[in-house]
């Protein structure tokens, strides 16, 4: 089968086509996974969600384009037949009639090429930025009814932990080797552990009572002035710190952060308090030079991951779990990645972790397949396709 899927959750809009062949042990072939990252935002430091919105709008048929024609299904109408499907705009123009922006491109593309041989749609549908999200599911309603194929919602969150799944067939063939397992999913939005006895069977036992470690990421870097987004720009500087000189240097920085809540005895976090020793560390230092922003980028990363690893290991520890699966933006952080492999090893090493590659971190549409896949039995028809903002696990 094949499953087209959509991801408009945040500032990135993806497209993927996934073929999976096979039922117990299935394969899994990438067609195509395109992520077009919306720029916009890096000169306001954050992202304002209407804002978004918009370049939803604008990328959405772009980026489908280019996912059908790597998977080679784009393919132009042979001009006669153009016309016959006209009296069907009429309904998506009701369909996209809050999307004004994409009915245009939407109908434009309709006309010009046909139905790809795709079986199902997969389309992010919570948790997100609202008006994001609404943008990537009524343009999937838009096409559903349009080439009459049925949709699955998906939950962006479960995406980013079935996406370790890709490349593991053994873990789906051989569930009772694999769960119970402890997923910890750190993104700009959401930071939470969560304790998987299947697929499908989900616990959220910890999460952060304020803001998400990627969203502590950012709001650093804004501080610091070094712009958006602030994982990569922070894990970056605090790779190029230099330990030895900064000891040597007569204005040596010395910084400490606080880790909230690493010793508590529950699984929840909280980084806003991170956040604000950062801003008052940043006003009080006389010396803000680029060895400063070096040292205080080491800390604030050292302190999240001190904070994620510590919570990550008790809990696999207490529930007695078989693998540890670690997701979102926050796991592309090569730091983060390194040392929860090298903590496991050392006090867990019977427990198997699978981390994303890196490219799949981050949002992308080829997560949201893989769960469109697991869910292929929940399809549903368009007109019940809804949103939910706050959707959790
Ligand atoms: O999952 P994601 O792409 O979007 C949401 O669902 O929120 O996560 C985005 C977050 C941002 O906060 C970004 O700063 C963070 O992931 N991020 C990183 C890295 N790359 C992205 N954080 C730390 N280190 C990175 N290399
Ligand atoms: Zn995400």
């Amino acid at each position: 089968m094949r499953i087209l899927s959509i991801e408009t959750s945040c500032d990135d809009t993806g497209i993927s086509i996934l073929e999976i062949r096979g039922a117990k042990a299935p394969s899994f072939k990438v067609l195509s996974n395109i992520v077009s990252s919306q720029e916009i935002h890096k000169k306001y430091g954050g992202v304002f969600p209407m804002m978004a919105k918009r370049e939803h709008q604008k990328n959405l048929i772009p980026t489908m384009k280019e996912a059908l024609k790597e998977s080679k299904l784009l393919k132009i109408k042979k001009q006669k037949t153009q016309k016959v499907d006209g009296h069907l705009f009429f309904d998506v123009k009701k369909i996209l009639k809050k999307e004004d922006a994409l009915f245009l491109f939407v109908k434009e593309f309709l006309e010009k090429y046909e139905k790809p041989k795709i079986n199902l749609i997969a389309v992010t549908n919570g948790p997100g930025l609202e008006p994001c999200l609404w943008a990537g599911v009524n343009f999937a309603k838009a096409i559903s009814f349009f080439w009459n194929i049925p949709i699955v919602p998906v939950n962006h969150i479960e995406a980013h932990i079935l996406v370790n799944f890709l490349n593991h067939k053994s873990y789906i063939v051989n569930p009772k080797e694999t769960f119970p397992i402890i997923s910890l999913v750190v993104s700009g939005g959401h930071t939470q552990l969560i304790l998987m006895k299947g697929i499908g069977k989900y616990k959220i036992i910890g999460e952060t009572r304020d803001d998400a470690a990627g969203e502590c990421f950012d709001k650093a870097a804004k501080i610091l002035g070094l712009g958006y987004p602030g994982g990569p720009i922070i894990s970056k500087l605090a790779k190029n710190r230099d330990p030895i000189s900064i000891f040597k240097n007569r204005d040596r920085v010395s910084i400490k952060l606080p880790r909230p809540m690493i010793n508590t005895k529950d699984y929840d976090f909280s980084f806003s308090g991170l956040k604000t020793a950062v801003l008052y560390s940043y006003q009080k230092s006389k010396i803000k030079n680029q060895k400063y922003i070096q040292q205080m980028c080491f800390e604030v990363q050292q302190a999240i991951i001190d904070i994620l690893i510590k919570k990550t290991i008790k809990a696999a520890k207490n529930y007695k779990v078989k693998t540890i699966i670690l997701g979102g933006g926050v796991s592309a952080n090569k730091e983060l990645r390194k040392q929860l492999k090298e903590k496991i090893q050392k006090d867990i090493p019977n427990t198997k972790c699978l981390i994303p590659d890196t490219a799949l971190s981050t949002d992308n549409a080829l997560m949201i397949a893989v769960v469109g896949y697991f869910n292929r039995t929940k399809k549903i028809a368009w007109q019940k396709l809804s949103v939910n903002a706050n959707l959790r696990v």
